[in-house]
């Protein structure tokens, strides 16, 4: 990454504001169920208690359109942290203000300081200027370690860098980044990309892109559609955006000059319904009937893809093969969890619901890698440059 990295930046005694991504999600009663977002981000706050900083960290959390909303205020986020760091973090009231500015001016190195939820103010996703004015004056120093919304122009990722003089990648988007190189721009061969999940007209982006990179291709999900309806097989009730059947006819033509190799679904669990107590049936590609919905990959199709994976040396996995947030949907992607955990290869997976399927199976362990990032993660497979990145301070040549 040609981008300033903390280790370059002098710390000691300097306030440094570190920009993170607490989005994290809630159960019914409120607790924080998944912090892998947090644990994520103690790396670089070490580091920084190491080099006698004082940090202060800025998060947003939700979509509260600008608003002061209790519901989301970051409290639960300290708690959590204070914990995982046995120390003391305070709670400001807001992100910016005379009140936090005092408690910055306030602090001692290694104090930390958790700003209020950015998105309290419309400045934030608006990136005014005042507003990331505001937030630079509060330190001395910055650091991006928001890996999950650096596809988001705000004003913390982009607007106040330019008010700041150097902002540098914290060690989490350091490592988002480097294993992201690693699979994509300068993998071990045979790379082997799977392509699933349910947002088609997203994914076909991701699939446009990866086919110029990898050496095969496995489609499930409801992404393998389009690909089945191009050479005429009949896929249920799924409907088919014209506009993606003619990007699947550009990538097809692409994989052949380029010898990339696409697997798709053999066989589907279908169903009558879109529910988990309908009536189901193992069918192959060719039989799925016109009014039923194809809802998972057969065994065939699992077969099939871990024999395609075995000489691989880089997976690269986004989106799951059916529906498998319904029990009786979800066979075909935790067979291919199992199929990944088991490659001798490095393996990355990012994005939506794919690291839940790794988490329920006790399996995450066994992956190289797993982003952080959601959306992030999708628009760096699209091939996208992430705002929150370029922003940052370049790495001087030497
Ligand atoms: C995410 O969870 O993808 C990021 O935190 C960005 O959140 P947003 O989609 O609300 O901008």
């Amino acid at each position: 990454m040609n981008k300033l990295f903390i280790n370059e930046l002098d710390l000691k005694g300097k306030k440094v504001f570190v920009r993170v991504d607490y989005n994290v999600p809630f159960d019914e009663q409120g607790n924080i169920s998944d912090d892998a977002r947090i644990r994520a981000t103690l790396p670089t706050i070490n580091y920084l208690l190491d080099e006698g900083a004082k940090i202060i960290l800025a998060s947003h959390l939700g979509r509260p359109g600008g608003k002061v909303s209790l519901e989301y205020s970051l409290k639960p986020v300290a708690k959590r942290l204070t914990r995982l760091l046995n120390k003391e973090v305070t709670l400001a009231k807001d992100c910016i203000g005379p009140d936090v500015r005092k408690l910055a001016d306030a602090m001692q190195p290694e104090d930390i300081l958790l700003l209020e939820n950015l998105r309290f103010h419309k400045g934030e996703r608006e990136n005014d200027p005042e507003f990331a004015k505001e937030l630079a004056s509060l330190c001395d120093v910055m650091v991006q370690d928001a890996f999950g919304n650096c596809h988001r122009s705000h004003a913390s990722m982009v607007g106040m860098n330019k008010e700041v003089p150097q902002s540098a990648a914290g060690f989490l988007v350091k490592r988002e980044i480097d294993y992201f190189e690693k699979a994509v721009n300068a993998p071990s061969r045979p790379v082997v990309a799977i392509v699933g999940g349910a947002k088609v007209t997203d994914k076909i982006k991701i699939i446009e892109n990866l086919v110029k990179k990898v050496d095969k291709i496995i489609i499930g999900g409801a992404m393998a559609f389009p690909f089945l309806a191009v050479h005429g097989y009949g896929v249920g009730k799924a409907t088919i955006d014209e506009n993606v059947a003619v990007k699947v006819l550009m990538i097809n033509q692409l994989a052949k000059e380029r010898g990339v190799k696409i697997y798709l679904p053999v066989d589907f669990v279908a169903a009558e319904k879109f529910d988990g107590n309908a009536e189901t049936k193992l069918v192959t590609f060719q039989e799925v009937p016109d009014d039923w919905f194809a809802l998972d990959i057969g065994p065939a199709s699992t077969k099939l893809f871990s024999e395609a994976m075995q000489n691989a040396k880089t997976i690269l996995w986004n989106g799951p093969m059916g529906a498998f947030e319904i029990d009786a949907f979800s066979r075909g992607t935790y067979a291919m969890v199992e199929a990944v955990v088991t490659a001798y290869a490095l393996t990355i997976v990012g994005g939506g619901d794919t690291d839940l399927a790794f988490h329920r199976m006790g399996e995450s362990y066994k992956v190289s890698f797993i982003s952080t990032g959601g959306g992030a993660f999708l628009e760096l497979l699209e091939g996208k440059e992430l705002p929150g990145i370029a922003a940052l301070t370049d790495k001087k040549e030497s």
